[in-house]
Order: structure tokens, then C-alpha cells, then sequence
């Protein structure tokens, strides 16, 4: 419905090209490919800005609205006067908002902005929605458990449909930083260890969050960050910085990245890091010639909550002047809460230090995105108090929730067949801090959730069962203290019971923005917890919560069924009892390590063999490992198990070698030996033997998820190129370099599976 006030307005600068625009079918096709048009009012609009109200329009701010409550997500800041921001919406001093809260203050901001104003530009409403907005799905580390990027694309588009419903326009997502170290507590937002699977979730959730029509009130504008790298802080430590060589941060963390910006995002958030000396927001080579030069991005770039101020504390600029500067002509073209851009960038135009030209630019990519979004054309399009009710937390996308979360589920040990667990006859200890209670379900980066709303694992199992009374719950200890008694408690509870099922691991602190940890283990009390349980002697099942691969110890490591569960949001408790009792069989695949111990980290699959490995079997003097644990993981990447008994045979490649123009098809027989249906996730892995880069043991080049019911055989087949191949070279390159490949259908990334080997000829 078009705002009668806006469309006059709209007429006499021209946006009535705007609505022809937006109806054009061209326009999806555009926007898939990450093209943006600027229509030519957007230019006619800044010809009459001034200095300030174009700086206005590069500079976004946390919302104030109560008291500046979206501010608790980041440090403190100093907007927390709502009446300000909306004097600052009049003034065009602000380009928009985020995190703030619902439609009721986005109208009254947009009314501000769109009626007040003298330029009448619309602002645009930004938020964290990193895996879901009131509906909260799995976290995105869970996710990619699943294996399935569809299924992220899914969960993407109905969290749009749920935000865009709430007034919001843009996400703050995917996050797609590359993790190798699980000390970093920000893994959990993203895509995991690998590359391969990096890009396909980035570009799944790219898709899901933007549609085919950004201005749709269904669809929201993605962000791909922390741009870039931000993923490889040394030793894990949030904010810390990245010294690394060219080819890896090309081969392996640039990825995501590029494939995010491949699949349309139209935004980008550069990353707090710096990288070999440079920060992220002041890296021209990075925000300019990279971004836009090698890979055409015609998007905005937005700075990370006053990560342009913090250049000054890094020691890269003088002070907020200079930051301004730095960042804006390393092309970073919106500043995010430090308020810099719209304290400097007038002044700096004057002195000459910023081309005119430039800061047009940059306003110029801002209007156009605005446009793309709809919002000149209605700038309350995705704000209606009602639909915000009416979309939140539908059956349906509850539903998706569930699934979701039972998908995500990896089942990392059952001996002797405990799982699944009988649904009636039995009786249950549910043991553990995380056994009940309206407390870490929704898990870390969640900014209009609720853990009232979610299921517990409690009420879930006592939904699955047939006799709930048969479950006890108790909780035994805190998460990182103990409880007077509760060992004592626990301990009684699981005698009385035929079975026990430990919930235990992270709370949804301990991992997410700040939160890296020396050790990634289990924390002392519920460590001592499990111990004391375990030696009760009753069958146990561990089910974790985590945000990051963990390092497993003494009973937890050693217990006869382990689920690592991750933060399932909204449906936890229902989704982890599907899988407890055989409703849903699990399917979920480690998309990050868990290694023996902590000092192993950062500890990847694919990480090189050195020139002394260790051969398999016992650990040899001189060969690489640390002392006393083998160079493995106990948990490696792509590992999971099902409720079936899955065998992997008779690996057969079409030919004993590959052109250098040609392809080879490998394939395996996979086959469910066992007496329940089950998915399995046949992975193909390469390992180049000889090339004038050293290789890793091991890359993933493709997967498949495929039903096998019991007794049934399928065959799985891969087709790969030379451009499964390729590395950087000595140059920096992509180069493809004839020899021998060993070629792995497995189960994961430290399995044998089915092995053989070809040559790409020269
Ligand atoms: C800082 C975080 O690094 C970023 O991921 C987030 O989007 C912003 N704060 C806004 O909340």
C-alpha cells in the first residue's frame, strides 16, 4: 500500500522509475547474480544532499528503543536515547537501525525519516537474525551438521519470513568464517572447518534469507560476514589477529566468502581482525581490490560495531578522523555505532582528503539497495503490527524447527545398540543441568527468542514416552558449579532407574561473540557429575549441548551412546527425543573435529602430513604428535552414525587416469547390513600424493545423503574434474598439477571407507 505523502514525493523525484523497476521481472535476475541496478532518481536525490545528510545515509546505529536493550548484544554504547535517534532520523543523520524491536518502533522511526525529513529517504532496519527471529532454529554450526544445504536455504527463508514480518529489512548474516580452532566461541555462528561445505551453506543461506525478489515483505537483504578471516584469530582468542600466507587465506577462508557474494548477497560486514598487520576495515587490497575488482561485488560494505574506531586502539589509525578515513577509502561504505562517518566524512570532503566522488559512491550503493528493497517505493512495506504477530512462531515453522534440529543431531557412539531407547517398559534417569528448565534451548546469538517458548528435553522425552512418569529428572549439578547434594541426588536417582540419559556441556554463554576458552572440555562439575553417574553402572546416554567441537574426558568420552546436540533452539527437547526414541534416525555428520584433547588445536582434518607422520597404529618416536595422543581426532569431521549398520564397498574408478581436459566418475557400493532404515553421508576425499605445494592428507571434495533401508545396496557415484584439483601455486594461483590422487569414498574424514588412486596426466 503506498504511503499517499510518499508517492507525491516519490513522483516529483522520479520514483516512479523506482516502481517500474521493481516490477520488472529483469530485477530477479539481476539480483541472483549480485548485480545491482541504480535507478536514476537514486542520483538525482544525492545531487541535493547535503555533505551531512549523504555522511547520514552511511551511518547506522544500534537501536535505542527501550533504553538501548539491543546494545546488551555488543559492548555498551552510548545511543540509548530514543527521542535522539528519532531527532537524528528527522536531521537524515542516520541510515538506519538495528536490533531494535518490532514493527511499533520501526514506524515510529520511519515516519520520522519518510514524513520529517528533508530528503524523506526511508531508513532501513537491520538485525542479528543469525538462526531465527521468534522461531529459533538450530544454531548455524548444527546446521551444517545436517549436511544438507537445502535445508539451511529453508530455515533462512523462514526466518526472513518471520523478521520481514517484524519491520526488519537486512540481516546480519551468513556469517561464514572458516573455524579451525574450537577454542574460538564464534564457530557456532558459522559453517564449520571446511571449505567445501562453507560454500554451500553460504550460498544456501544467501538464497533463503534474499529469495528472488529482495523487495518482497517475505525476504531480507543477507550480509556475509566478518570479512574476512575472521575465523583465524591466533589461538582461538576472539579479535585477535590473522598472520597467514596468501594461498591459505585463498584456498581455504576466502571460500565462503566468495561463494556467499557468488549466490547475490548484496552486503558484506568487514571483520574486526586484522590480517598480516592490516585490519579488515582499513584493507583497501581486501574491501576494494578483492571484493569489487576480482570479484565484481556491487553491494555496500558495512563496518562491524565500531570496528572503524577500534583501529585507533589497534595502532592502524591517529584517531576517529583518520578512522573515518581509513575505512571509508578502504572502501568500507557504511559505518556501524561509532558514529564516525557522520562526524568526519563531511569535513573530510571539504579538506579534499575524501573525494566528493567518492562518498557519492558510496551513498549511491546505499540508495540503490534501499530501492532494491522496496523501500522507496513503501517504506512500511515489511512494517504492520499485525503481520509481525500473525507470522511469529507459525506450526509450520515450528515444524521446520524440529526437523531441522533432529537432522542436526550426530550420534557419535552407540555400542551394543543402546539407541534407540525403548519407549515404555523402562525406567529414566534424566540427569544433568541442561535435563530441564526454560535455560540455554534457544543458545547463543538470539536476539528476539525465547527459551520460554522452547521445548526442554524433558518435556520432549516425557512427550515421546509412553509412561512419562517412568522419567526422573534431576539436575545434579550447575553448569559450572556444584549443587549442595546433587551428586548425591543424582546419583540415587540413576540406581532407581533401568536407564540413564546425561544432559550435560555448554551453556549458551560460553560460546558466541567474547567467548573463546583455554580448554573445550566439559566443565569441572558435570565432568565430576558424569563420573559419579557413570560409575552407577546403568547403561548411560550422553547428550551434549555445545557450540563448538569438544574435547571429551574420562566417563563422558567413554560412554556406551553419545549425542552431541548442539543448541537446537525452539524445538530442542522434541527433536532430541525424536532421535532418543527412534522416531527420526540420526543422520548429522561432524562439521568440525572434536579432538582428543584441547592442546591439539587449532586441530582440521585437512591438515598436512609434515614430513614425519606418524604411520597408523601405535604412536612412533619422531613422527608428529603430541605427547602421548595420537595426530587425530577422537571425533574427526564428517563422523556420525546411524541406526543402521552401513558398509562401504567395491570402489571402482571409470578409468585408471584423467585427462587434463577430461573427468573420472568414482563410485562405491554402500549397504545397510543392519535391521533399521537409515541416511547415510557418503563423502568423497582426495589427497594429492606429490605437488609442488604440499597438499592435505585429506579435502573434501563431495557428499551425498542417501536412504538405505534395511538390506538395501545403492551405488553412489562422483564426478571429478580438474577443478577438484586445483591449489594455489607458487604464484599465488589456481594451478592444476599432473600425479597421482588418492581418491576416498568414506564416512569420514578419518575413516578408511573404500580407497584407490589415479592419475591426471599431464
Ligand atoms: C558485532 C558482531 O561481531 C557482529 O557479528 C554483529 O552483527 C554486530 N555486532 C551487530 O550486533
Amino acid at each position: 500500500m503506498l504511503d499517499l505523502a510518499i508517492s507525491r514525493r516519490a513522483v516529483l523525484m522520479g520514483a516512479g522509475a523506482a516502481a517500474a523497476w521493481l516490477a520488472s521481472p529483469a530485477r530477479a535476475l539481476l539480483q541472483a547474480a549480485g548485480k545491482v541496478q541504480v535507478p536514476a532518481f537514486v542520483d538525482q536525490l544525492i545531487g541535493r544532499m547535503t555533505l551531512e545528510e549523504r555522511a547520514g545515509q552511511l551511518q547506522l546505529m544500534a537501536s535505542a528503543w527501550g533504553g538501548g536493550s539491543a546494545l546488551s548484544l555488543n559492548p555498551p554504547g552510548n545511543g540509548s536515547d530514543f527521542a535522539q535517534q528519532v531527532n537524528e532520523a528527522r536531521q537524515g543523520l542516520l541510515t538506519g537501525v538495528f536490533n531494535g524491536n518490532g514493527a511499533r518502533m520501526a514506524r515510529i522511526l520511519q515516519t520520522a525519516a519518510v514524513k520529517q525529513s528533508r530528503m524523506k529517504i526511508p531508513l532501513i532496519f537491520a538485525a542479528d537474525i543469525i538462526h531465527g527471529h521468534r522461531t529459533i532454529f538450530p544454531v548455524p554450526l548444527a546446521e551444517v551438521a545436517t549436511f544438507e544445504p537445502e535445508l539451511a536455504r529453508r530455515t533462512a527463508e523462514a526466518a526472513a519470513f518471520e523478521a520481514s514480518g517484524a519491520g526488519i529489512d537486512w540481516t546480519f548474516s551468513p556469517m561464514v568464517d572458516v573455524a579451525r580452532d574450537q577454542r574460538w566461541g564464534r564457530g557456532v555462528e558459522g559453517g564449520g572447518e571446511d571449505p567445501l561445505l562453507g560454500r554451500l551453506f553460504a550460498a544456501a543461506r544467501v538464497r533463503g534469507f534474499q529469495g528472488t525478489d529482495l523487495a518482497s515483505n517475505e525476504h531480507l537483504l543477507a550480509c556475509i560476514k566478518h570479512f574476512a578471516a575472521y575465523g583465524a584469530g591466533e589461538s582461538g582468542l576472539d579479535y585477535n589477529v590473522v598472520d597467514m600466507s596468501m594461498r591459505r587465506l585463498r584456498e581455504v577462508y576466502l571460500q565462503p566468502y566468495e561463494a556467499g557474494f557468488e549466490a547475490g548477497a548484496l552486503s558484506a560486514m568487514a571483520s574486526f581482525n586484522e590480517i598480516n598487520g592490516v585490519p579488515s576495515t582499513g584493507n583497501h587490497w581486501l574491501m576494494t581490490d578483492v571484493l569489487r575488482g576480482e570479484w565484481g561485488f556491487q553491494g555496500f560494505v558495512v563496518s562491524d560495531y565500531t570496528g572503524d574506531e577500534e583501529m585507533i586502539a589497534g595502532g592502524y589509525a591517529k584517531d576517529g578522523r583518520d578512522a573515518a578515513k581509513l575505512a571509508f577509502l578502504a572502501g568500507v561504505d557504511m559505518s556501524m555505532q561509532s558514529g564516525l562517518y557522520r562526524q568526519h566524512l563531511p569535513g573530510l570532503v571539504r579538506s579534499g582528503e575524501v573525494p566528493e566522488a567518492r562518498l557519492n559512491q558510496s551513498v549511491r550503493r546505499v540508495l540503490a539497495l534501499k530501492s532494491m528493497l522496496g523501500l522507496f517505493e513503501d517504506p512500511f512495506g515489511r512494517i504492520d503490527e499485525k503481520r509481525e504477530t500473525a507470522r511469529s512462531m507459525l506450526p509450520r515453522t515450528r515444524a521446520l524447527a524440529r526437523e531441522a534440529g533432529r537432522k542436526a543431531i550426530v550420534m557419535l557412539r552407540n555400542e551394543g545398540d543402546l539407541l534407540p531407547l525403548p519407549r515404555s517398559g523402562k525406567r529414566i534417569a534424566l540427569i544433568g543441568p541442561f535435563a530441564a528448565g526454560a535455560h540455554d534451548l534457544v543458545g547463543p546469538w538470539v536476539v528476539y527468542g525465547d527459551d520460554s517458548k522452547a521445548i526442554d528435553l524433558a518435556a520432549g522425552m516425557r512427550a515421546a514416552v509412553a509412561d512419562p512418569g517412568l522419567i526422573t529428572v534431576t539436575q545434579g549439578c550447575g553448569v559450572d558449579q556444584p549443587l549442595a547434594g546433587g551428586l548425591e541426588q543424582a546419583v540415587a536417582t540413576a540406581r532407581a532407574a533401568d536407564l540413564v540419559v546425561l544432559a550435560i556441556g555448554e551453556s549458551s554463554d560460553m560460546s558466541g561473540e567474547a567467548q573463546s576458552r583455554t580448554e573445550i572440555v566439559v566443565p569441572a562439575p558435570q565432568q565430576q557429575l558424569a563420573d559419579a553417574v557413570s560409575a552407577v553402572g546403568k547403561p548411560t546416554v550422553v547428550v551434549l549441548k555445545h557450540g563448538r567441537a569438544l574435547a571429551l574426558e574420562g566417563a563422558v568420552a567413554n560412554a556406551p551412546a553419545i549425542l552431541a546436540t548442539w543448541f537446537l533452539g525452539t524445538e530442542t527437547g522434541n527433536s532430541i527425543a525424536d532421535v532418543l526414541f527412534g522416531a527420526f534416525g540420526p543422520s548429522g555428520r561432524l562439521p568440525a573435529s572434536f579432538p582428543w584433547k584441547s592442546g591439539q588445536e587449532p586441530y582440521y582434518y585437512a591438515h598436512k602430513p609434515t614430513g614425519r607422520p606418524n604411520p597408523p597404529g601405535e604412536l612412533q618416536p619422531y613422527k608428529a604428535h603430541f605427547r602421548g595422543v595420537p595426530n587425530s581426532a577422537r571425533f574427526p569431521f564428517g563422523h556420525g552414525l546411524t541406526y543402521g549398520k552401513i558398509e562401504y564397498s567395491g570402489l571402482r574408478l571409470s578409468a585408471p587416469s584423467m585427462p587434463m581436459n577430461g573427468s573420472i566418475e568414482v563410485e562405491a557400493t554402500l549397504s545397510n547390513r543392519g535391521k533399521r532404515a537409515a541416511e547415510e553421508v557418503a563423502q568423497l576425499y582426495i589427497h594429492d600424493r606429490v605437488a609442488s605445494i604440499t597438499r592435505p592428507v585429506r579435502e573434501l571434495k563431495a557428499f551425498r545423503k542417501l536412504a538405505l533401508a534395511p538390506g538395501q545396496s545403492e551405488l553412489v557415484r562422483f564426478t571429478l574434474t580438474p577443478a577438484d584439483l586445483t591449489f594455489y601455486g607458487l604464484e599465488d594461483r589456481p594451478v592444476v598439477e599432473p600425479g597421482t590422487f588418492d581418491v576416498w569414498i568414506a564416512p569420514s574424514a578419518e575413516a578408511e571407507g573404500v580407497r584407490g588412486a589415479f592419475d591426471l596426466l599431464a
